[in-house]
């Protein structure tokens, strides 16, 4: 009781001082608004690791971006992935951010995840491979952590262990999401994302490394690229690492990018595939380090094999196949 007395005396002496009472109140008006941005945002660097055991010697991947909009942009493109999944055997779907829009959602229970999501990717097919999903702008809009905690409501189905992770295909791929709206970097791994990342792809080596994020490196599109920060963190990070290829959305277009450029100065072949459902984008054709550019719907698939990893653009709704290429590495450059 003496204690609380003499700790409410000294409080009432600090506050009959005006200027230390206003300091004292801008203080906790600053650590309420902390409190809530890290309530939304995850800020340290809750990275993990997924293991996908792979049932043979190759994988095939579905991807796409920019997808949860309701719309019968949605629809088309989630009947073209459940045929994929069964045309292809798909062992995974890859989401590129942009999940749920205007707003991302505001909890586990956002009634987003029946309408926008179970809906539509809940065929015989889709409903039985994990959706490996990365957070995009408009997902941030909302509560982020809430699409990190429903992997917990749809285990091995929704995978979102956290707002950046790797995933691990035996040695033969490591899928690293990186979260390109807070790629935060400090040189310390249990603190910062990117730093967590790099650290787990050196002790885990693979033949084949993708990276995936809702951004695209390069600039000059409908949307703005990068913010400052993640165009002076990401682009090093993809080429320290030595990626064979970076995958993004956020530009709801096809995109086949090759070669270096000021942007991403190093050999990584970098293709958009934001075409998942939302509006599509105008696009300036191909030409120079430009493949490939086409403004419509649709998916990306990825057949991974030791030696070649091929891919493809397929249209929604048609099906059509707009674009292929591969990469080949010589069996000696396998991870072991
Ligand atoms: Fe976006």
């Amino acid at each position: 009781m003496k204690v609380l007395s003499s700790v409410l005396l000294l409080l009432r002496r600090f506050l009959s001082n005006k200027p230390r009472a206003f300091l004292l109140l801008v203080v906790l008006i600053c650590l309420v608004v902390v409190a809530e941005y890290a309530r939304q945002i995850p800020l340290v660097a809750d990275v993990k690791d997924v293991e996908h055991p792979l049932q043979g010697e190759a994988l095939t991947l579905l991807t796409m971006g920019d997808w949860g909009k309701g719309n019968e942009g949605q629809r088309t493109t989630a009947a073209l992935l459940e045929q994929l999944c069964e045309e292809r055997g798909a062992d995974a779907v890859v989401l590129l951010g942009d999940n749920f829009y205007p707003r991302g959602v505001k909890s586990t229970t956002d009634p987003y995840w029946n309408d926008r999501w179970r809906a539509l990717y809940s065929g015989p097919c889709l409903s039985r491979i994990p959706f490996y999903a990365a957070l995009g702008n408009h997902d941030y809009d909302g509560n982020p952590s809430a699409q990190i905690r429903y992997s917990r409501v749809e285990p091995g189905h929704w995978v979102m262990p956290a707002r950046a992770f790797t995933v691990r295909f035996g040695n033969l791929l490591t899928l690293t999401n990186i979260d390109t709206n807070f790629p935060d970097v400090c040189g310390f791994p249990a603190l910062c994302s990117l730093d967590w990342l790099e650290r787990s792809l050196a002790r885990f080596p693979a033949t084949w490394k993708i990276a995936f994020g809702h951004h695209p490196a390069m600039g000059g599109m409908k949307y703005p690229r990068l913010k400052p920060f993640a165009r002076r963190t990401v682009p090093p990070f993809l080429c320290r690492n030595d990626f064979d290829m970076y995958w993004s959305g956020h530009e709801h277009v096809f995109l086949d990018i090759e070669g270096r450029n000021e942007d991403l100065p190093c050999d990584i072949r970098q293709l958009v595939m934001g075409g998942g459902g939302a509006e599509v984008n105008p696009v300036a054709p191909a030409g120079g380090q430009v493949k490939f550019s086409l403004s419509a719907l649709g998916v990306g698939v990825a057949r991974v094999e030791r030696t070649r990893v091929g891919m493809e653009f397929v249209r929604a709704p048609d099906g059509a196949v707009v674009h292929s290429f591969a990469l080949e590495k010589p069996q000696g450059d396998s991870a072991q």
